[in-house]
């Protein structure tokens, strides 16, 4: 409900923005036109080793082939559909196919489309496309990726047609959501960012060049903001409120302010752990679309995934002693507890349970330390228990199977009751089988 009605307000405010696209959203841009021709490519040192390694690392943290890849025989060659309150975008091709990827883009093209979401031929891209952080990446890394992105197999593919709702199929509008919400990088201003040039050094940084590389791999290319922030009917970021949570792609981010009031403090060697490998032994594992970002930055270098860590710590609010817990909610009803318990032994326990034999390999932690079974919203845990976490032969410890079919809704809550009061020692959830049915319908990442 609330979703739809945050559509008409953002419709509304979008057809009148409509009169800024026209007029002031081409003052804004007056780059319309495609840059010259592909010359700037063939100068490009494409065999420069530490140029490409150096592209690969960004990619990496840019997690592009998440989002750019639908058959993995065929990396960056897009068609992959993302799901939006305003329908569904496609992924392009960036592979450097000359008709259908990006093999024509010079190094300034490709330059304007991170910077300011422009595509060669003028057209303007969704925000989908995460531009609004890219913008503040360095000229060095924009053109290391690109020379990156240059070496990959072209691949000949188109994505399919968007399936956006009007008037948002009409792209100029995107000049006014730019026009409010784009905040172009120091460099996108023809300015030298001095300081996010410090580039990932060998050896292991001070703190203070740590927390710097951090916000600059974290703001820019990391895009982190771009699911763990709450954002507004336009679909852009709340900046005031920047990693306070959010919902996306059917799951929640959680927070990333108050990681040091989890059950277990995180510390930074668990954030870096979690993030390189998807994995945290006092944690759990990344599941949803979190777990395509661990899988992306395992290719990442552990220096940068360090100084990512750094700096998250610095972002935590003081931890609070469960505010939550205070406030006086439903009580949670017994006989729903006790099915749960008896499915929970059944079909959970064999891997949960305290004595399991995958618990005291010491491979898994307890459903308590998780921050699913803790969270003010059941919604990861009912995510958790209708999809389970897929295999992955890199990660064959942090298999879950999915339980959609096994359980009906009513069980599935039984369940997430018993987990709740077994496991955390926050207040009931209130929650019937109208939410898990809820949850089964809404279009999720698996
Ligand atoms: C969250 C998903 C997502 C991520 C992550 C992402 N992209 Fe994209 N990208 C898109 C979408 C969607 C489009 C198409 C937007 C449109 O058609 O308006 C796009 C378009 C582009 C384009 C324009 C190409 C064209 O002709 O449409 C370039 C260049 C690009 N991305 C490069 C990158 C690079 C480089 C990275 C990694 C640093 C990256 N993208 C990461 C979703 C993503
Ligand atoms: C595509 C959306 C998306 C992006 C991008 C993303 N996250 Fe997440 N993140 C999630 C979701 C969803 C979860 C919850 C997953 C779970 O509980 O298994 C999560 C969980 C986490 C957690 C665990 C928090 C907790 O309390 O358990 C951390 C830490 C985290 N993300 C950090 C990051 C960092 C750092 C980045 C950028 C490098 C990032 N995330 C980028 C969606 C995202
Ligand atoms: C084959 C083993 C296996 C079975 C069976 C299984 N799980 Fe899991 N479960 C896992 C693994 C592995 C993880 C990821 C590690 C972690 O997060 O603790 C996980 C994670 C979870 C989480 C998220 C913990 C967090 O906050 O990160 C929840 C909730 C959960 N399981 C509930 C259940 C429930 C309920 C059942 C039974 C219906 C079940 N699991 C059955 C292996 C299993």
């Amino acid at each position: 409900m609330k979703r739809s009605i945050g559509l008409a307000a953002s419709l509304c405010a979008l057809l009148c923005a409509a009169f800024f696209a026209g007029t002031l959203g081409s003052l804004a841009y007056p780059h319309f036109t495609p840059t010259a021709n592909a010359a700037e490519t063939s100068a490009l040192p494409l065999t420069n080793t530490a140029l490409l390694k150096h592209g690969a690392n960004l990619a990496a943290i840019g997690d592009c082939v998440v989002c750019h890849t639908t058959d993995r025989s065929a990396p960056f060659a897009g068609g992959r559909p993302l799901d939006t309150p305003f329908g569904t975008i496609y992924s392009t091709n960036i592979t450097p196919d000359r008709q259908t990827g990006i093999g024509d883009w010079t190094l300034s093209d490709f330059t304007r489309s991170m910077r300011r979401g422009i595509a060669r031929d003028g057209h303007l891209l969704y925000p989908a496309f995460p531009y609004p952080h890219f913008t503040h990446m360095t000229d060095a890394d924009i053109a290391a990726l690109y020379a990156y992105l240059m070496s990959r197999d072209a691949v000949q593919s188109t994505a399919p047609a968007n399936q956006l709702m009007f008037p948002l199929s009409f792209r100029p509008l995107i000049a006014a959501w730019n026009l409010f919400f784009l905040h172009p990088g120091i460099e996108a201003n023809g300015e030298t960012n001095s300081q996010a040039n410090v580039q990932a050094p060998a050896e292991p940084a001070t703190h203070g060049a740590q927390l710097i590389r951090g916000k600059y791999l974290i703001d820019g290319p990391a895009h982190c903001a771009a699911c763990h922030t709450p954002m507004n009917l336009l679909g852009a970021e709340k900046r005031g409120d920047a990693f306070d949570g959010n919902v996306i792609e059917g799951w929640e981010a959680p927070a990333l302010t108050t990681l040091l009031s989890a059950r277990e403090p995180w510390t930074h060697d668990q954030l870096a752990a979690y993030l390189r490998t998807g994995f945290a032994d006092q944690h759990g594992a990344a599941a949803g679309p979190m777990r395509a970002v661990t899988q992306s930055l395992s290719n990442a270098s552990d220096v940068d995934v360090d100084a990512m860590a750094t700096y998250l710590l610095s972002l935590q609010k003081p931890a609070e002693a469960s505010p939550k817990a205070m406030q006086q909610t439903a009580q949670a009803n017994m006989n729903n507890i006790r099915d749960g318990a008896t499915l929970f032994s059944a079909a959970c326990a064999s891997c949960h349970a305290a004595n399991a034999p995958m618990t005291t390999l010491g491979s898994r932690p307890s459903l308590a330390l998780g921050t699913a079974v803790n969270a003010h919203d059941p919604r990861n845990a009912l995510r958790m228990i209708l999809d389970g976490i897929p295999t992955d032969r890199s990660m064959r410890a942090a298999f879950m199977p999915g339980f959609a079919d096994t359980f009906t809704n009513a069980q599935i809550a039984d369940l997430a009751a018993y987990l709740r009061s077994n496991f955390s020692s926050q207040p009931a959830w209130t929650l019937d089988e109208a939410d898990v049915e809820r949850l089964r319908k809404e279009s999720h990442e698996p």
